[in-house]
């Protein structure tokens, strides 16, 4: 007897990646809470709840801590009720699922979206929540009929049709071809998720060679019970939630060459897959060593049935580590190895980071040498493949990922996320050109995945560039949104023009009119402040459609005008220093930043005919307040008048 685990079995990646978000977010808050039940797996909401992850069922119970939202996503309604309580919200809707949330999102609202799926999943209710428009969820084409007949839906609106993720493909495929042949209107996205498919399609295939199939996942689980049926039409099929349900004696019924198949449910935890292998392996040692079948015999035996070659998909389980290579238990006679080049992208990983003894992992046989008993395994081709599969995932979605840069190679970086190499040209590095790229190595960095391709092997191309354009855009988008007549910023002066200067205020640039930089005259900008200054500016005005600032660095404290009014009055006799000359009078200062107008009628008691020939900038002269415009911040001056006064006084002796 031996056994195989089927080649597609336990966690999806849409739960694999919520779960590890919770962990994070439990490792680093220490008490978190998830929207529902992260998985249908008593045992591991169990173990979730050990390590501090709670499942509430309203969001309200979150209050103050952080509230993980599960893969099967939430309207947007849920969520922005869950940004008010928790006090942060973890999004760990599956990309799969965020997808469809960002197709009905971007529909006008006059639109209507079809959605096929059962209404009461949860998927399909939070895809409802996201959509722009009306939306309506349909278990089949009939129903989608309905909404044409009741005209809920007209043949030349503007329409689209999705589907819940792991809605039937065949059902679906026939329903959005009768779909496009009547109503051409429809819009039709295939938006199913091939996970669940792969992994009843890898069930079936070894149910059919398999004497006994063992289904191991939640009770509730509904794709595990899928599994189950699936296998029953095979072989005798047994459903467990754990190794300790393992019915042991059914193996006494069954041949002694017999294949065992193991699969399990989506929502499966690997170390349960592993204790039901690990039981059944212990089982068979067992009654092999009780039928007197030695060691060696039974490996010949299993050979026979489990022969290894070139390209074959195994699943290994670590035995040994050390710093050049794991040895592995593939359950062949060959003892198996894995270097660690063949272990990771990555140059910088260690062999003991990557594996540790106990683990099942997957592997293909690369070459396998029976002169000495031994086969060359490689993890990472293994990876590549699943790496693809996720990169692409996140490609549709957009979703922005994090890995960190192992290497500096010709015309860019290489970054490794979950194991697989991701191309960063230099263009996309966000280094300027010319700058240093070795700057980002062993750096962690937020990149988009732009391309994924499955040519020679695979190739992955990112953008930390997109990444950092998405995160600015939504600062700009969050500036515009809080901006405020009056605001204060510390800039720093990016440019300097001959009208005046613009500032960087964060996520715009403003602009500094040369009047209002200093209360004092200025000829150029560039006399006061140069490029790299940095500036206390306060917003004057602002225009979000043609994304101007207007800004000023004037300091309202320093302003001339209150010193003025509060020294000087009406009818006060002064000196001021003549400043400019113009057609209509001449402008003195009276004090920095408040000059005062002496009008032509206001220079002398004769008449003047060149102001050019009375004063001279520079001049100092004596003259009498005769009026103030508080309102328009204005002063009038005159030299005449003192010189009436003068006349008058002469007149008088
Ligand atoms: Fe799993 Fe996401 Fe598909 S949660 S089943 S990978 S849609």
């Amino acid at each position: 007897m031996y056994v195989e685990i089927a080649e597609k079995a336990g966690f999806c990646f849409g739960v694999e990646r919520a779960i590890a978000l919770a962990e994070q977010a439990a490792e680093r808050n220490g008490d978190i809470c998830t929207l529902g039940e992260l998985i249908h797996n008593e045992r591991a909401v169990a173990e979730l709840e050990r390590k501090g992850v709670r499942s509430v069922v309203n969001v309200s119970e979150s209050k103050g801590k952080p509230l993980i939202i599960r893969s099967h996503g939430v309207s947007r309604i849920v969520e922005a009720e869950a940004r008010k309580h928790a006090s942060e919200v973890i999004d760990a809707t599956c990309p799969f699922v965020k997808k469809i949330h960002n197709i009905v999102a971007e529909l006008p609202e006059k639109a209507k979206a079809i959605i096929l799926g059962d209404n009461d999943h949860p998927e399909v209710i939070g895809i409802m929540g996201s959509a722009g428009c009306t939306a309506f969820a349909c278990r089949d084409f009939e129903e989608i009929k309905n909404l044409f007949e009741r005209g809920d839906i007209a043949e030349n609106d503007t329409a689209i049709l999705v589907a819940q993720t792991t809605f039937d493909r065949s059902r679906f495929l026939e329903y959005s071809r009768t779909v496009g042949e009547r109503y051409g209107c429809v819009k039709i996205y295939d938006t199913i998720c091939d996970a669940t498919v792969k992994r009843q399609d890898c069930a079936r295939e070894l149910a059919k060679r398999a004497a006994l199939m063992i289904v191991v996942g939640g009770r509730s689980s509904s794709n595990t019970r899928k599994l189950a049926d699936i296998c029953g039409e095979y072989c005798e099929t047994v459903f467990v939630t754990s190794a300790d349900e393992i019915p042991l004696q059914i193996l006494n019924g069954l041949r002694s060459d017999s294949l065992i198949g193991i699969t399990a449910g989506a929502s499966t935890p690997a170390y349960t897959i592993k204790e039901v292998h690990e039981r059944m392996n212990e089982e068979i040692t067992k009654i092999n060593n009780e039928n007197e079948e030695d060691f060696a015999s039974l490996l010949e035996q299993d050979q026979s049935f489990n022969r290894l070659y070139t390209g074959k998909r195994v699943k290994a389980t670590v035995v040994s580590v050390s710093k050049k290579e794991a040895v592995v238990e593939v359950g062949a006679k060959q003892t198996g190895y894995i270097v660690r080049e063949e272990l990771t992208n990555d140059p910088n990983a260690e062999v003991e980071d990557i594996v540790k003894p106990g683990d099942i992992i997957d592997a293909v046989v690369v070459k396998v040498d029976d002169s000495v008993g031994t086969a060359a395994l490689s993890k990472k081709r293994v990876d590549a493949q699943l790496g693809l599969e996720k990169l692409q995932a996140v490609k549709e979605s957009a979703e922005t990922i994090e890995g960190t840069v192992a290497q500096v190679v010709k015309g860019g970086v290489i970054v490794i996320y979950e194991n697989t190499r991701v191309f960063i040209p230099a263009s996309h590095t966000g280094v300027p050109r010319g700058g240093k790229l070795d700057d980002l190595l062993k750096k962690s960095v937020k990149f988009k995945i732009i391309e994924v391709t499955n040519e020679r092997g695979g190739r992955v191309v990112g953008s930390i560039r997109q990444a950092n354009k998405e995160v600015r855009d939504a600062e700009r988008a969050k500036f515009w949104e809080s901006i405020e007549v009056g605001q204060k910023f510390d800039g720093e002066v990016r440019s300097i023009e001959s009208y005046g200067v613009f500032v960087d205020i964060g996520p715009v640039d403003g602009l500094v009119h040369t009047a209002d930089l200093t209360w004092n005259r200025v000829g150029h900008p560039k006399d006061i402040v140069k490029v790299g200054d940095k500036i206390s500016v306060v917003v004057k005005s602002f225009d979000p459609e043609k994304k101007r600032v207007s800004l000023s660095a004037k300091d309202p404290d320093d302003n001339p005008w209150t010193k003025f009014v509060s020294e000087y009055q009406k009818g006060d006799v002064i000196k001021a220093t003549v400043v400019s000359i113009t057609e209509f009078g001449a402008f003195a200062q009276i004090i920095p930043g408040v000059d005062g107008l002496i009008h032509i009628s206001q220079i002398s008691t004769e008449r003047v005919a060149s102001i050019a020939s009375v004063l001279t900038v520079g001049q100092e002269v004596e003259v009498k307040i005769i009026d103030i415009d508080e309102e328009k911040s204005r002063v009038s001056l005159s030299i005449k008048a003192l010189m009436e006064t003068e006349a008058s006084a002469e007149d008088e002796e």
